[in-house]
C-alpha cells in the first residue's frame, strides 16, 4: 500500500523540500510514461540523493580492492591469493565481501581466466601464469549498502588475439555508457554494447547480464548487453545499475560446471572478457560510481 504524499508533506527522497518542490513533477512524468506503457521502475528503487552517498561510500571500498588487486597481480600467484587480499582489503576498509556465501558461493571473490566466462571460484590450485586474461569481480558490503565493478588483467605478455578482446570489451562498455542518459530506454544502451562486439567479430552472452544494485547485491532491472534500441525500463535520475557485458572471441554458447555449481565457461573453449562498472542516471546524464 502506498499513502499518497500530500504537496506540502515533506518530499520522499529526504530533502526536507515540500513535495510540490521537490519531487512531484518527477512522479508525474514517469506516470506519464508508465500510462503510455513505458516500462519504468518501481520507486523503492530509485535511489534517494542520501541512498547515493551511502552507496558511494561502498563504491570507494571496492574501487580501493580492486587498486589492490592491480598492484599485485602477476604470475605465479594463485587466485586463492587474490581471494584473501580481498577479503582483508574490504575487512580492513569496514566493509563485508558480499560475494561470501551469497547463494552459497563459497570465496569473497570471483577469478575468471581466459575461457571462464563469470564467477569463477579462487582456487589454492589455480595458478596465474604468463599469457593469462583474468577477470577479477568484486563487490561490497559497507553498512548495508552494496557494490559492484570487475576489471580484467593481462598476465604479461598476452596473445595479441586476447589482447584484442580485452580492449575491445572495454570499448563495448564505454559505448554502453555513452548512451546512459535521462528518460531514455535502456535497451538503447545494450544495443550499443552488442553492436560493438559485432562489428569486431565477437559476440556478447546473452543468457547472464548485468542489474540494478545498491540496496541490494542483485536488484530489478536484470540488465541485457544484446537488446534492440527503444526497449526496456525507462533510465531516470536517481536509477543505479551495473554495466557489464560478457564479450566472446566465438560463440555466445555458454555452459555451467555441475560439480562446483559456479563457474561459467565458453561451450568453444575460446576465451571471454567482461569489465563491470556501476552507474548513476542523473538529470543530465550519468556518473561511473564504482570501475
Ligand atoms: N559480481 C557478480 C555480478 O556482477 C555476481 C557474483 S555472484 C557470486 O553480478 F556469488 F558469484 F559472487
Ligand atoms: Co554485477
Amino acid at each position: 500500500m502506498t499513502v499518497k504524499i500530500g504537496r506540502n508533506d515533506p518530499c520522499w527522497c529526504g530533502s526536507g523540500l515540500k513535495y510540490k518542490k521537490c519531487h512531484e513533477a518527477f512522479d508525474t512524468k514517469l506516470e506519464t510514461y508508465r500510462r503510455k506503457g513505458v516500462p519504468v521502475l518501481d520507486r523503492s528503487l530509485i535511489k534517494t540523493p542520501g541512498q547515493v552517498e551511502k552507496i558511494r561510500e561502498s563504491c570507494k571500498i571496492n574501487i580501493a580492492v580492486l587498486d589492490y588487486v592491480a598492484e599485485h597481480i602477476k604470475a605465479g600467484i594463485s587466485t586463492r591469493e587474490i581471494d584473501d587480499w580481498v577479503h582483508s582489503v574490504t575487512v580492513r576498509h569496514g566493509g563485508i565481501p558480499a560475494p561470501l556465501d551469497y547463494n552459497g558461493f563459497p570465496k569473497s571473490v570471483c577469478t575468471s581466466i581466459d575461457d571462464v566466462v563469470c564467477h569463477g571460484i579462487p582456487s589454492d590450485d589455480e595458478i596465474l601464469k604468463e599469457g593469462d586474461i583474468i577477470n577479477v569481480d568484486v563487490s561490497t558490503i559497507y553498512n548495508g549498502y552494496f557494490s559492484d565493478s570487475s576489471r580484467m588483467f593481462m598476465i604479461g605478455n598476452v596473445s595479441p588475439e586476447k589482447e584484442r578482446l580485452v580492449r575491445v570489451t572495454k570499448e563495448c562498455m564505454e559505448k554502453g555508457l555513452e548512451k546512459v542518459m535521462p528518460w531514455t530506454p535502456i535497451g538503447n544502451m545494450g544495443h550499443a554494447v552488442h553492436q560493438h562486439a559485432l562489428s569486431n567479430g565477437y559476440t556478447v552472452v546473452r543468457d547472464i547480464g548485468g542489474h540494478g544494485v545498491g540496496l541490494e547485491f542483485h536488484e530489478d532491472p536484470w540488465v541485457s548487453y544484446v537488446s534492440e534500441e527503444n526497449s526496456g525500463v525507462l533510465m531516470v535520475p536517481g536509477m543505479i545499475f551495473t554495466i557489464e557485458p560478457m564479450v566472446n572471441m566465438g560463440s555466445d554458447e555458454i555452459w555451467t560446471d555441475e560439480d562446483d555449481g559456479w563457474t561459467v565457461r565458453t561451450e568453444d573453449g575460446l576465451p571471454s572478457a567482461q569489465w563491470e562498472i556501476m552507474v548513476l542516471v542523473t538529470e543530465t546524464g550519468h556518473e561511473v560510481l564504482c570501475w
